[in-house]
Order: C-alpha cells, then structure tokens, then sequence
C-alpha cells in the first residue's frame, strides 16, 4: 500500500528483488501449523504488535552491540520504530484500507512488508568471515594445524566437495549468483552419461530417494515451478513465467555446442531434460560444527556420519543405484532413471582422512564470534517455550485468569540468557554442538 496526494492509500505491486529472506520470514508467524490460529492475517498481528513495547518479555544486555542504548531506558513501540525506519507515505494514509472486507489502517496492513524487511536487513548484518579457514587464505598458516590443512586440501581434491560447496559461503548456490543471475542455470553431464540443466546450486546427493521428496523439483501454492530451469523451459515453449530471467548458455559447464567463440544465442531443445526432482539448496558449511543435525531430514547426527555417508558414495549405489535418485514424473514431462550428481560416487578416503575432514569442517569453518556470542552474533534473551511441565501421565493446568477462560496446559519454558557485544563468559564457555545435550 503507498499514499497518494489526497492521503488515501492504493493498493500497489511490489516484487522486491532477490528478498526471498523478507518472503520466508513472513510465513511462520501467519501460518495456522506455525505460530497462528486459523485465519488470521498479518495485518491483525500488526494491529496486535503496533503498540506493544519492543521486545517486552525479553531481556537485553546494557552491552548489545545493537540495541544497548535502550536495555535499561523505555523501549519503544514498534509503531515508533516503523515511523522512523520507513518512509510515511507507507503508513501515514489518513483513510482505513479494506483487506477481505474488514478495514485496517494503512500501517496495520503493511505490516508484514515492515516485519518482512526488518529481519532481511538484520540478518545482513550477520556475516560470518573470520573462521581459520579464512585468516589461512589471506597468509597467515598458522591459523590451521596440520590435519586442518590436510583437511582442506581433501575438500578441494580427493573428497570434491568444492564441486558444490564452492565459494566464500562455501555453496555453489551463494550470493554470487545475485550478481549474476544470468548463472542461476547450469548444464552438466549426470552420474548416467546424459546431459542436463538444472538450477545452479542445488543437487541430488540421494539422502533419500527423489519420489519422496520433489525438493526444488516442487511447485508453490499457485502452483508455479520452484525451480528456475522448469521456468526456462516453459519460456522456451513459449509459455509466461512469474520470475524476470535471463540465462546466458555460454556460462554453462556442458557447453550446448563445441564451436569456439560460444554462440550467446543458441537454445536447449524445448522440453530438455532437467535435474530438479529431488534436488536440494547446498547449505553453507560456515559454522557447521554448530547447526547439526545435518541433511534436510536432519537424518545424521555428527560431521562424522556426513562423511561416512560421502565416503560410500551416498546411499543410492549397487543395486540401489539403477535407480531410486531420479523417478518418473510425467506431469513436467521427466523420465528420469536417476538425477544423481556424477560427483556422490566412492570417495576411498582413509579413516585418517576422514577424520582430517571432520577437523577442518569442525574447527577450520567455525568464526570463533559465532561460538562465543560476540558481537554482531550477541542477542537479547529469548524464551523458547517446549512442551507443557508435567510427565507421561498428567500435565500442570494453567492458573485461570482474564485470558485464561478454559482449562489449558502450563507450558514449560526454556530461558535463553541476554549476551553483550563482549560474548559469553568464560565460564560458559563456547555454544557446543546439539548433541552434546542428548
Ligand atoms: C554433488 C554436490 C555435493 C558434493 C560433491 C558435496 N556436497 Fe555436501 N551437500 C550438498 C547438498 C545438496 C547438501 C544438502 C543435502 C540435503 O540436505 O539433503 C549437502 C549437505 C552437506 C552437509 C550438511 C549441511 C547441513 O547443514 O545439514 C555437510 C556437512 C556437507 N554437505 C559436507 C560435504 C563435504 C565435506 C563434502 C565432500 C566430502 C561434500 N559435502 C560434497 C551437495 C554436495
């Protein structure tokens, strides 16, 4: 919604480029199996959030590298935040808006592109670049042992794992491509000798059969590909697409012709075989001593069962490999035996070896900022609510009250502290990998 002269809000189109952290971050909080009951919208959490205190459950260090200068004085309203973050014509409209039927103010109603933004802009300021890996390649050698080293060197080499976890965060699917979005297609030959196109990034690794899961070979809620190469081809057979794209064929690894100099205009046939169904983001590796479990299915515990599963070629070879990674899908016109990356094949890396590469994920990828807190990764305290108090048998009722009128569980809580810029204390020593607690 923007303002005209007269002061009444219009209805606009915004498709803001390459926001999708804005996108996901509004969907939780709306969602009937997240955070919301059924049917309400996001202009109703606005009207509910608008004049609360900021944060007013949680506790914030005097020393938060961000928000310090309001830890100990009164916290503004999030209705005083928008007004001096965003411009007034996005909510200053003196006329209520009507969404399904019902009037909101202006403000209410832009909520979610207000909430949306403010998350995408604070995780920006969230970069994590100074593990050992990165003080090593700027020259300092001291920064990784030995096996560190080692590690690293099986990660570009014998291990391949630079295939796919190219780059500085370590995924081919990286913000690279942001700045070259003529790049986010790629064309490679398949684990069964065939040709392909597929979006930049994102690979069968065969964690599970694709029929299970389409993962990036899925559609939305209106039904649109999730993947740009399914796009591509609906382009190339003269269809519309939601997404402005461009591809540049000369970019791709499996050129369409041998001719030198690369014709810029030749085409795939239409209808090409693609590689979508069943084939994932490749996550980053920063920090991910960290962030396990690990896979999409969170199917493996340690760093160490990831490279046992690399080192065997994943779990779609031998009779399994003819083939459960690719399946038939004949809606998108995709006969695929396998979409299995021609890179999952038997690593033959020593128990040695493995370990070097456990290592350097462990210790070479973790920015110790990350592990102790410090700023800009500090953060006010959080209550993370987990279960109801009570065992097997019976839950503690809630105490009744004003918005307490049925009889409803006690939830239990789990308190996280407030960390200043300065990080956690000795004492408490680094954040530990999650099955430390199990
Ligand atoms: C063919 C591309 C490809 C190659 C080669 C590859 N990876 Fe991956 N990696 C991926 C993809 C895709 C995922 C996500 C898979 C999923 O969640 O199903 C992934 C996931 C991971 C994860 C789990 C990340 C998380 O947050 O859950 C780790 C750790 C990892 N890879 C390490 C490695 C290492 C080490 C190597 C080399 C031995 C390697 N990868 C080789 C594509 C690849």
């Amino acid at each position: 919604m923007t303002k005209d002269a007269s002061g009444v809000a219009l209805k606009v189109r915004l498709a803001l480029k390459d926001a999708s952290a804005a996108s996901q971050s509004v969907g939780p909080p709306g969602s009937p199996v997240e955070m919301s009951c059924g049917g309400r919208t996001f202009a109703d959490i606005g009207r509910r959030m608008l004049d609360s205190l900021m944060l007013r459950q949680q506790r914030i260090s005097s020393t938060d590298s961000v928000l310090a200068s309001v830890s100990g004085a009164r916290r503004p309203t999030y209705r005083e935040l928008v007004k001096a973050a965003f411009q007034p014509r996005l909510w200053n409209a003196t006329q209520q808006v009507s969404l399904g039927g019902a009037p909101y103010t202006q403000m209410e109603a832009n909520f979610p592109l207000f909430f949306g933004l403010a998350i995408q802009m604070y995780e920006s300021t969230l970069i994590s670049d100074r593990a050992p890996l990165d003080a090593y390649l700027q020259g300092d050698h001291t920064a990784m042992n030995d096996q560190q080293v080692q590690g690293m060197n099986l990660f570009l080499g014998k291990g391949k794992c630079i295939s796919c976890h190219g780059g500085a965060e370590l995924t081919n699917a990286g913000s690279r491509l942001l700045f070259q979005p003529r790049e986010r297609i790629e064309r490679m030959v398949m684990a069964d000798g065939l040709t392909t196109l597929y979006d930049n990034g994102f690979y069968n690794t065969g964690v599970r059969p694709a029929s299970e899961d389409l993962a990036v070979g899925g559609s939305d809620a209106w039904g649109n590909p999730l993947s740009f190469t399914r796009e591509y081809n609906t382009v190339l057979k003269g269809g519309s697409i939601p997404d402005p794209l461009d591809v540049d064929v000369c970019t791709f690894e499996a050129r369409l012709s041998p001719a030198i100099p690369c014709d810029p205009t030749l085409k795939p046939n239409v209808g090409f075989r693609d590689s979508v169904d069943g084939a994932f983001k490749t996550p980053t590796l920063r920090n991910i001593a960290l962030t396990g479990p690990y896979f999409h299915n969170g199917s493996r515990a340690t760093l160490q069962q990831v490279m046992e599963f690399y080192n065997r070629g994943g779990d779609r070879r031998g009779e399994d490999a003819s083939n459960t990674s690719g399946f038939d899908h004949p809606a998108v016109n995709q006969h695929n035996a396998s979409n299995l990356d021609p890179d999952m094949t038997r690593l033959n890396l020593t128990p040695d070896e493995v370990d070097a590469l456990v290592k350097f994920m462990e210790v070479g990828l973790t920015d110790p900022r990350v592990a102790w807190e410090r700023a800009p990764f500090d953060h006010p305290s959080l209550i993370l609510p987990q279960g109801e108090k009570g065992d097997e048998n019976a839950v503690v009722q809630k105490a009744a009250g004003p918005n307490v009128t049925t009889r409803q569980a006690l939830d239990a809580n789990i308190l996280l502290q407030p960390v200043g810029a300065e990080g956690r204390t000795a004492l408490q020593g680094p954040l530990q990998p999650f099955n430390n607690d199990l």
